[in-house]
């Protein structure tokens, strides 16, 4: 059965790459009822991928710039008849629509799939009907919180003082409508009872953060009363948590200022340590131009997008943690800080800049005139704005900077305060070359020869500062043989015919990386089946797309065997070059029968060689 299955899939993989939609009419898809398969049948891979990158047709399939590594040229290549991509550049990263929503949104093969569902329509509870306990209670929090969402983003448009207090701080219509901004109403149990109200229970609500629970009655209270609300969202846009500011300053009871921003406890759906705000919106343009502006509340983040910078991500008033760091590492190694930098040691926004550094990452600072923050700059001067980011200092000329300006550089007291400060830095720079930059201009600025610099800088320990070396890039330049066996490959995937001329012996040829897809290939007469094993599907699907772009009508028999002979003498060839070494070895070591045994192999080969 196996084989005539995947023979028609095969034969409908060809026709169906004419029409884009190829797939939808598949009669496996009607059959397979994996709730993957399910998902995957609903959504098509075009659509899907085109909604991230600009798709150009090319054939019977599309390319692309690959969004998963800087190109200039289209290698990346998307198989509507396959319903896979891959990318032919120096990335080589490929797969099925899963694959691409992990890749480019940076999530876990669950949670891509979680994404896929909700694009497809497919019903989150199938896709895994042994959903754990915990799982439906996520989904729980997830209705709840959206509903509050939805709730306050209502009473928004109820309460003019509060619109009206959004649209004072320059907030745009649309910005409200895109961050779904709301407003919490002053009453003590408005959302709470609202919820109740849609069936949920007083501890689901609780859990969800929204609710609290009187001390001295049994009466439950909403969180947020009065407030300003945003939401914040995971990388896939659903509101988790909120954060909540005072519209009125007004004094408790107690004469004590109400908090101005009190936001969500953590709950199964939110830690604030591994969350930032706004990332959901920002993450392919902070892929797009490769740095991440990182501001520290929701409202510089509101603003900041509205000046036209779309890259920015707020810390929320934290120092960064290393998990918002790993998440961040996905989309981009380029930090730019805009936030109050406050370096003295042992501040928390040092110790979160210096674990950024450690991890890898290159940090500029953005310089803003006055006290302002990022909000208020752009409301006042959105150009300013761009220019300061445009002009953001590395954290080397920063640190020198404000060292400079806090000390005087002419007293000994000012230059041993300066080079207090940063030594540790300079210290820290990974590359000697650039550290001995550094250690030149501090002796410049401070007028103190370099050899003493260095005495000092000797002196200083740096702890927990891991180097990073730069990942040696991958080796792309494919060697020819390499190229060969692909060839082969992609000749067997478009023209079965020639599978019978590969013999299971000349597997011997090729790279041991190699042989399970060829040997595959030609166990299956060049036909793919619809599951493969994960060891070699990207290569398979690779192949595929190799036979689709590059192979046009040719005499693809005469090609096949050109390219096998052209293998056997690159192996011949390879064989004879050890046994000369071989043979020279036996030489110095005097070993005259070996020389002979080597002499004869040698002569052997070669005349196969020439008959090839
Ligand atoms: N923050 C908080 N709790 C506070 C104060 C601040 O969680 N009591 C967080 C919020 O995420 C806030 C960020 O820290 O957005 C930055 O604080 P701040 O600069 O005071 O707030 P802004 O966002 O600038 O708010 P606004 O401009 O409305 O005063
Ligand atoms: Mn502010």
């Amino acid at each position: 059965m196996e084989g005539s299955d995947s023979g028609l899939f095969h034969a409908l993989g060809e026709r169906a790459s004419v029409s884009s939609r190829g797939f939808e009419s598949h009669p496996f898809r009607i059959m397979m009822d994996s709730p993957i398969e399910e998902i995957k049948n609903k959504l098509d891979i075009v659509e899907l991928i085109g909604s991230y990158i600009k798709l150009q047709k090319a054939g019977a399939n599309y390319r692309a710039v690959c969004p998963f590594h800087t190109e200039k040229g289209p290698s990346f290549f998307v198989s509507p008849a396959r319903q896979i991509w891959h990318c032919f550049g120096s990335c080589s990263e490929g797969g099925d629509i899963v694959k691409f929503i992990m890749k480019i949104e940076g999530v876990e093969f669950g949670e891509a799939l979680r994404i896929l569902a909700q694009k497809a329509g497919v019903d989150l509870k199938k896709i895994s009907p042994q959903l754990t306990a915990q799982n439906k209670q996520k989904q729980k929090l997830y209705e709840i919180i959206e509903l509050a969402c939805k709730f306050f983003q209502k009473q928004l448009e109820a309460n003019k003082d509060a619109k009206q207090y959004l649209l004072g701080r320059g907030v745009s219509e649309e910005s409200i409508v895109s961050w779904r901004l709301g407003y919490s109403p002053e009453a003590w149990d408005s959302l709470h009872s609202f919820l109740i109200q849609q069936g949920y229970g007083a501890d689901e609500i609780v859990n969800a953060g929204l609710s609290l629970k009187s001390q001295k009655s049994s009466k439950f209270f909403d969180r947020f009363r009065d407030r300003i609300m945003f939401p914040i969202f995971d990388l896939n846009s659903q509101p988790v948590a909120f954060g909540g500011r005072v519209l009125k300053n007004i004094k408790r009871q107690d004469g004590a200022q109400e908090a101005k921003y009190i936001n969500s406890p953590a709950t199964l759906l939110y830690d604030k340590s591994r969350i930032l705000y706004g990332l959901n919106k920002a993450h392919l343009e902070i892929r797009k131009e490769d740095y991440c502006i990182l501001v520290e509340g929701y409202m510089d983040v509101l603003m900041a997008r509205q000046g036209g910078t779309r890259n920015v991500a707020a810390t929320s008033g934290t120092a960064l943690t290393p998990y918002q760091l790993k998440i961040l590492k996905r989309f981009t190694n380029n930090l730019y800080t805009s936030f109050d930098m406050d370096l003295a040691g042992g501040s928390a926004t040092k110790r979160g800049i210096d674990l950024a550094q450690a991890e890898g990452f290159d940090i500029k600072v953005v310089v803003l005139p006055g006290d302002k923050d990022p909000a208020d700059l752009v409301l006042r001067d959105p150009e300013l704005w761009k220019e300061s980011v445009k002009n953001a200092k590395t954290i080397h000329d920063f640190y020198f900077s404000i060292a400079l300006a806090k000390f005087n550089k002419n007293t000994a007291d000012g230059k041993k305060e300066i080079s207090k400060l940063l030594l540790p830095v300079i210290k820290k720079i990974p590359n000697q070359i650039e550290q001995s930059v550094w250690v030149k201009s501090l002796s410049d600025e401070i007028g103190v020869k370099e050899e003493y610099i260095l005495a000092e800088l000797n002196k200083i320990s740096v702890s927990g500062n891991r180097i990073v070396k730069e990942e040696s890039s991958r080796n792309t330049i494919k060697n020819r043989k390499e190229l060969l066996e692909e060839r082969l490959g992609a000749l067997m995937i478009k023209n079965p015919a020639v599978c019978e001329l590969m013999a299971k012996d000349d597997l011997k040829l090729v790279s041991l990386s190699m042989v399970p897809t060829l040997d595959y290939l030609i166990q299956n007469k060049g036909i793919l089946g619809k599951e493969m094993p994960e060891s070699f599907s990207q290569k398979i699907n690779q192949l595929f797309l190799k036979s689709e772009i590059e192979l046009g009508e040719n005499d693809y028999i005469s090609e096949f065997k050109d390219c096998l002979r052209q293998l056997k003498i690159l192996c011949s060839k390879d064989r004879l070059r050890n046994m000369s070494e071989e043979i020279r070895k036996a030489e110095q070591e005097k070993n005259h029968e070996k020389v002979r045994q080597l002499m004869e192999q040698f002569s052997q080969e070669t005349k196969l060689f020439e008959k090839s």
